[in-house]
């Protein structure tokens, strides 16, 4: 660990990432990998039809995308991968070290999309009529420079989730060609253009009036696109999920439900098949009644390509657990490769930042604070999301948590839940952390203070879980 840990407290390590990673891809997917290629194509018929509505609708939807793009959109983007780094920089080191040029080309490609549609939105008015052509065709470059800087991205995410033979040859290629690339690319770009379809639909309704025709052929003409690309968007997720390491089809119900819904996977499955059901179904309402169809109505689909796209990507994130990077990192920061050594000397010795290098009779708490920073914080808290003093309130109920049966537990964690990777620690550590953890019981939950604990918490964390003699304070579930 050469680089100092940065923990959130109370909202957790993996939250950062979660929020700013859903709300980017929405926008993303949304907005501009399939909202780019429906304002054109809006455009074309216009252009076709000789009928001004459409180029009009056109164009104030790509208002709508061109600023939500620009601004949440583009800083999104780059808060991913910024966040990351500062959640777990050995990975984002890693990534970069095998992604290098790939990431560059993606910085050249992104600049180049920002251009272009700066360039394809404010030149709508000068290049109309005759130069419409022009137009439509800076309109396309722009769709392929969006797809590419996804198409880029992806080969990271798939890498992330397999890196296949590359991590036995080490080559950029088996990197990017890694096994899931293609189908995830496959999936997220007929994602995208129903997501936009989604979004289109109630942007249809937004900027047309009831008075004109217009409505009713604009809703009629989104409606068509959204059916158009379902099937294929479907036929993509079978091929997509084909290609996911079976053990890691084992975290689905975790991923989908987290572990207090997990026995009800099922139905959240169902609901999620259900939600996609009635996009369908407002789909072909918006193609024979497109007249009637209330503005709640044209909401749904919104919501629903959110809530789809948002279980999507918290699954996706999840089921590669314990890896960060699968095979080569766990999400613990800790290399694969790296644990024979750790076991046996330890994480704290190998740690640059962290308050004790070494576990004494003296430094109990403190160095137990360190390890769970270590080797738990990037996943769990002490009172927030994903707590661990409720956890272990839940499994040991009121019954005084014993020294022994944790740390026997942390010995064992990865055979008890197989998405926790294994202790990175030596015995000593292991003992350290059981009787950090145990301290938890006893000590009143201030859960204000954890919320001020400041990033580098673990004295916070020590100072305020003394082993104090008052009886368990913890009521169990
Ligand atoms: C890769 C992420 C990750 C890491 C690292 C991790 N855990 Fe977990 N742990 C989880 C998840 C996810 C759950 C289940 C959360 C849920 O859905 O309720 C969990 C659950 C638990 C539980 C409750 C299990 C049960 O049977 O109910 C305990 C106890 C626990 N973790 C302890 C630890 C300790 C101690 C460490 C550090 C040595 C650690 N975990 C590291 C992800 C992690």
């Amino acid at each position: 660990m050469d680089f100092p840990i940065y923990h959130l407290a109370f909202f957790g390590d993996r939250s950062l990432i979660a929020v700013i990673g859903a709300l980017h891809v929405i926008i993303n997917h949304m907005f501009a990998v399939g909202g780019i290629p429906l304002v054109v194509a809006l455009e074309w018929w216009g252009w076709r039809t000789r009928d001004s509505h459409w180029d009009d609708l056109a164009r104030r939807i790509m208002f709508t995308f061109f600023v939500v793009a620009t601004t949440v959109g583009a800083l999104t983007g780059v808060g991913i991968w910024l966040s990351v780094a500062l959640i777990n920089p050995e990975a984002m080191g890693s990534l970069l070290r095998v992604f290098f040029w790939a990431w560059f080309t993606e910085w050249l490609v992104f600049v180049t999309e920002v251009a272009l549609i700066l360039w394809y939105y404010l030149s709508w008015k000068s290049l109309a009529g005759e130069r419409k052509r022009s137009h439509i065709s800076i309109g396309l470059t722009l769709c392929v420079f969006s797809w590419i800087t996804m198409a880029l991205i992806v080969a990271i995410l798939g890498f992330m989730m397999n890196p296949g033979t590359w991590i036995t040859d080490h080559r950029f290629l088996s990197a990017v060609f890694n096994d899931i690339y293609i189908p995830q690319l496959a999936f997220r770009t007929t994602l995208a253009m129903v997501m936009s379809g989604c979004a289109g639909l109630f942007l249809s309704w937004m900027f047309t009036s009831a008075e004109t025709p217009m409505r009713s052929k604009a809703i009629r003409f989104v409606s068509t696109w959204i059916l158009c690309w379902l099937p294929f968007c479907a036929i993509a997720l079978a091929w997509y999920y084909h290609v996911v390491p079976p053990e890691m089809v084992k975290n689905l119900p975790v991923a989908l439900g987290t572990q207090a819904f997990e026995a009800n996977a099922q139905i959240i499955l169902g609901a999620l098949a259900a939600l996609a059901g009635l996009v369908v179904l407002i789909a072909l309402l918006g193609i024979s009644i497109p007249g009637s169809l209330p503005r709640v109505a044209l909401l749904i689909p919104i919501l629903a390509a959110i809530i789809i796209a948002g279980a999507f990507e918290r699954s996706r994130e999840f089921l590669r657990k314990p890896y960060i990077i699968y095979q080569y990192m766990y999400a613990n920061r800790f290399r694969v490769d790296d644990y024979p050594l750790l076991t046996h000397e330890g994480i704290l010795p190998y740690s640059t930042y962290a308050a004790v290098r070494q576990v004494t009779p003296d430094n109990q708490l403190l160095a137990g604070s360190e390890v769970f920073r270590l080797a738990c914080a990037t996943c769990h808290t002490v009172d927030g999301v994903n707590g661990i003093r409720a956890k272990l309130s839940a499994l040991y109920l009121n019954a005084p948590w014993q020294v022994d049966a944790i740390k026997g537990y942390i010995e064992h964690l990865h055979d008890v839940k197989a998405y926790m990777p294994p202790f990175p620690g030596n015995e000593a550590e292991a003992g350290a952390l059981a009787r950090y953890l145990v301290s938890l019981q006893s000590a009143v939950p201030p859960a204000t203070a954890d919320l001020q604990a400041p990033a580098s918490g673990a004295g916070a964390l020590a100072k305020r879980a003394p082993a104090a003699a008052t009886p368990p304070a913890i009521t169990g579930r």
